[in-house]
C-alpha cells in the first residue's frame, strides 16, 4: 500500500526518465494532498484542509470577510475545544475537523457570526453544527485560531534562545506591570524547549510546527506524530476502522528529509526588508516593552520582529477560555508586527481575526497592556495616526511573493 507522498513520488520518479524531478518544499506547501487508493493512510481520515496553501494563502494567512448579514465567511480558522487543562474533548480531541475522505463522517462545521461589542468593536462567536459523535460536551471551551501569516517564521526561528530568556520577567521584578513568560514546552523524556511560534508559543522549531500541521490539519504522518489515524480518538469508530491497520510499518507520509525541505520552504517565506524607524509614542505609550524592536540572533548580530516572543497575560477579553501547553487561557505570546503580507483588507489581526485594523488590534488590548492601551488611547489623534500607519508599514514590509510558479497537482 503506498502512502500519498510516495504515490507521487513514484509518479515523479517514473517521470524522471523525462526530467521530472522529486518535490521541492514550494510544491509540498502547495500540493493537494490526497487519501491515496484507500483512507489507511495519506490525508485523513479526518482533517481541515488538504494543503498548507488552503490556509497560508501564498504563505499568508488567514482570510476572513464579514457578510452584510453578519456572517463571517474564511479560509484558514480553526476551532479548538479542550477543557482548562489544555485536554481535549474526549470524543473530539483538541481540534474541531471539519473534513473526512470518503466514507467517514467530519467532525463538523464551525459557524462563525460577527456580534458588534462596545466601542465599534466586533467579535466572533462560533456555533458548531457537529456532523458525528454525541455533540458538545459539557465544560468544554471553544477558542478560535486564525493561521498567522509565515513571513515572520524564519526570522523568529533566528532569534536565540538566551535573548528570549533574558527578556523574561515572569515577576515583574522591574515593576512596570509587564511579566513576560517563556512558555517551556515539556516533552517527556525530553529537555524542556523553548517555545516561540504560534498564537500562543506552543511550537519550538519550525520542524515541529510543520509536523503538527501536517498532522492535526491534514492527516499526515512524521516520525514525529506516526499515528495513521491522525487526531481522531478512540471513541471515534469510523474514523479509527478508516486509517487500517496501525502496523509500525506503515510507510510514513513525510519522512525527516521532507519535513526538512517544507520547514526550509516555510522560512524562505521571511525575508528582512528595511524596516523604517519607530516613532517616540511606539515607545512612550508601552509598545516597545513587548513589541521589542530588536532580539539577539542565534548566529549572531540581532532580528528584528518588533516582538519578545514572550507570553503576556492580556487580560479577560482576549481570553482562550481553555488552557494550552503551559500558556494560561488569558496569556499569548507577543505577535512579531513585521511581514503582513499584502493589503490590510484581505486580512484581520490578533489571534482570532476579530480586529479590522491596528486600532482595533490596539483596543483589544488589556490585562499587561491595559496601560499601553490606556496610554495610545489618551494620544492626540494626529499621534495615534502617525502611531498605527507606522505599524502598517512594519506590517507591509515584506516583498509580495510572485504567485506564477506551477505546482503538480495530485490528481
Ligand atoms: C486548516 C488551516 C491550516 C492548514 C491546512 C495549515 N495551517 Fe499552519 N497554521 C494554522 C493556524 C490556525 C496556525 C496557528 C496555530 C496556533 O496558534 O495554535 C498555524 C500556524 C503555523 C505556523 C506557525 C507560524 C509562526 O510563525 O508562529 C507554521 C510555521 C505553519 N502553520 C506552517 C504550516 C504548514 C507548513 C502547513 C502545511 C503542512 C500548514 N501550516 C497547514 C492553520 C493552518
Ligand atoms: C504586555 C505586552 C504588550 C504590549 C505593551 C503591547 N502589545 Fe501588542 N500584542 C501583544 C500580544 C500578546 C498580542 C497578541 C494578542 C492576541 O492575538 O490575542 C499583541 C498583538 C498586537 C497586534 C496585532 C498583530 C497581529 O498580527 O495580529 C498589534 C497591531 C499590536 N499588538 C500593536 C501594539 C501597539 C501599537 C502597542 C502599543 C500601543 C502594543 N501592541 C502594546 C502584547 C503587547
Amino acid at each position: 500500500m503506498k502512502n500519498a507522498v510516495a504515490a507521487i513520488v513514484a509518479v515523479l520518479t517514473l517521470g524522471s526518465v523525462a526530467g521530472a524531478q522529486e518535490m521541492t518544499g514550494e510544491q509540498m506547501f502547495r500540493q493537494n494532498w490526497t487519501s491515496a487508493e484507500t483512507a489507511s493512510d495519506g490525508l485523513g481520515p479526518i482533517y481541515n484542509e488538504a494543503s498548507c496553501h488552503a490556509c497560508h494563502w501564498f504563505g499568508g494567512g488567514a482570510r476572513i470577510r464579514i457578510r452584510p448579514d453578519g456572517e463571517v465567511a474564511g479560509a484558514g480558522v480553526l476551532l479548538r475545544h479542550t477543557f482548562i487543562d489544555g485536554t481535549g474533548d474526549p470524543h473530539y480531541g483538541v481540534q474541531l475537523q471539519n473534513k473526512a475522505v470518503a466514507g467517514v463522517r467530519p467532525e463538523g462545521v464551525a459557524d462563525l457570526t460577527a456580534l458588534q461589542v462596545g466601542s465599534g468593536l466586533t467579535r466572533f462567536l462560533a456555533s458548531v453544527r457537529f456532523a458525528s459523535g454525541p455533540g458538545r460536551t459539557a465544560d468544554i471551551t471553544m477558542s478560535l485560531r486564525a493561521a498567522p501569516a509565515l513571513d515572520s517564521t524564519g526570522l523568529v526561528a533566528q532569534v536565540s534562545d538566551t535573548a528570549i530568556i533574558r527578556g523574561a520577567d515572569s515577576q515583574d521584578k522591574n515593576g512596570d506591570g509587564i511579566s513576560g513568560r517563556v512558555h517551556l514546552l515539556q516533552v517527556p523524556g525530553e529537555k524542556p524547549k523553548i517555545g516561540r511560534f504560534n498564537w500562543k508559543a506552543t511550537s519550538a522549531r519550525v520542524e515541529d510546527q510543520v509536523a503538527n500541521a501536517l498532522w492535526f490539519d491534514m492527516g499526515l504522518t512524521s516520525s514525529r506524530h506516526p499515528a495513521p489515524q491522525g487526531e481522531c480518538t478512540l471513541r471515534q469508530h469510523d474514523c479509527l476502522a478508516a486509517s487500517g491497520s496501525q502496523s509500525p510499518d506503515l510507510a510514513l507520509d513525510f519522512d525527516n528529509g521532507r519535513i526538512e525541505l517544507l520547514a526550509d520552504h516555510v522560512r524562505s517565506l521571511g525575508l528582512q526588508a528595511k524596516l523604517p524607524d519607530a516613532p517616540r509614542s511606539f515607545t512612550d505609550a508601552g509598545c516597545s516593552s513587548c513589541h521589542k524592536p530588536v532580539m539577539a540572533a542565534k548566529a549572531g548580530g540581532s532580528v528584528s520582529l518588533y516582538s519578545d516572543l514572550l507570553l503576556h497575560d492580556m487580560g479577560d477579553d482576549l481570553t482562550s477560555y481553555g488552557g494550552e501547553g503551559a500558556a494560561l487561557p488569558t496569556e499569548w505570546r507577543t505577535t512579531p508586527l513585521i511581514g503582513f503580507r499584502g493589503s490590510i483588507a484581505d486580512h484581520r489581526l490578533l489571534h482570532d481575526g476579530r480586529a479590522a485594523n491596528i486600532d482595533e488590534a490596539i483596543l483589544w488590548h488589556g490585562g499587561e497592556a491595559q496601560a499601553s492601551r490606556d496610554a495610545y488611547l489618551a494620544l492626540p489623534v494626529s499621534e495615534k495616526l502617525k502611531l498605527t500607519s507606522f505599524v502598517l508599514t512594519l506590517m507591509s514590509s515584506m516583498p509580495v511573493p510572485t504567485r506564477t510558479t506551477t505546482v503538480q497537482e495530485n490528481r
